[in-house]
């Protein structure tokens, strides 16, 4: 078990908390695999997964001592990007919770996130260029699906990094709450989520995260399995009763008036 990622069983989804803050929560290769063993949980257990960083910070960047000794074939590896591109592509929703620094490879696993919530102290950004490398974890293709492309060039072209405010603007975080209340919205966010059909959820990520090329066909195909399915059914039913339930009420208490 690793150290460096903290998961708690909440109920309604696993909180996993980076947990290296003499680091800044850099991203090594220990947190890669602990991160690369809880998508393998989450592959199974199907549950929503909230994201946060301990010590203030969501995650200063991959650990760039460890970036520096990599060459060529570590980078055709795709080591962070492998790994973020699993866990964007989890069953359930991811959510972030991103205090202070979200830097590099940090902003990157933040922009894997189907939910981002910010928090005042939030820095968020791709320093890469300035250190040699470029952001090639899903920055360049992920960070401008998010926040168009002006905002996304200009920050990847430029290592500057967005405010809390900034970020809210950009529609890079959909929330800015002190860290107590970021971390209790995405606890009900993903209470919310729990209450909902998990099929109905998790074929709306896979359509969400079609590729263009794919649409209209993959919704029609979702559609048509969940239009089947004994959810649905009772979920239906149970809408239409408690309206028959309630209306019959009404027109009861309308008669006897
Ligand atoms: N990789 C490895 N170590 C990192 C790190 C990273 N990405 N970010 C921070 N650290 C380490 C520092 O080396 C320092 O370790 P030390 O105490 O053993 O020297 C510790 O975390 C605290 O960082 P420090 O720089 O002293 O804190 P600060 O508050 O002055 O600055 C940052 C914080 C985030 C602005 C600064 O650490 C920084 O610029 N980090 C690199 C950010 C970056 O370029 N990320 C992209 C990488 S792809």
């Amino acid at each position: 078990m690793s150290t460096s990622l903290r998961i708690e069983d909440r109920g309604s989804h696993l909180l996993a908390t980076l947990d290296r803050p003499e680091k800044r929560n850099a991203i090594d290769q220990e947190l890669v695999d602990a991160l690369h063993a809880l998508c393998a949980r989450l592959e199974v257990e199907r549950r929503t997964l909230v994201l946060a960083g301990s010590g203030g910070d969501f995650a200063a960047g991959a650990d760039i001592a460890q970036l520096r000794e990599r060459r060529a074939p570590d980078a055709l590896a795709g080591i962070n990007t492998r790994c973020f591109q699993r866990i964007r592509a989890l069953p359930m929703p991811v959510i972030a919770v991103l205090e202070g620094y979200a830097l590099g490879g940090g902003a990157e696993l933040a922009y894997a996130a189907d939910i981002r919530i910010g928090t005042p102290t939030l820095q968020i950004g791709n320093p890469e260029t300035g250190l040699g490398i470029i952001a090639a974890a899903g920055a360049t293709w992920r960070l401008p699906q998010i926040v168009g492309d002006a905002v996304a060039s200009e920050m990847l072209l430029t290592g500057r990094l967005l405010s809390a405010g900034e970020a809210l603007t950009a529609g890079l975080v959909s929330a800015v709450l002190e860290p107590e209340a970021a971390l209790a919205r995405a606890t009900e966010i993903a209470e919310r989520i729990a209450k909902l059909d998990p099929a109905a959820t998790q074929a709306t990520k896979r359509t969400l995260l079609a590729p263009a090329s794919a649409h209209p066909a993959i919704e029609l195909q979702e559609q048509a399995v969940l239009f089947e399915s004994d959810e649905k059914q009772r979920r239906m039913t149970a809408f239409l009763e408690r309206r028959s339930r309630s209306t019959g009420a009404a027109t009861e208490g309308k008669a006897r008036r």
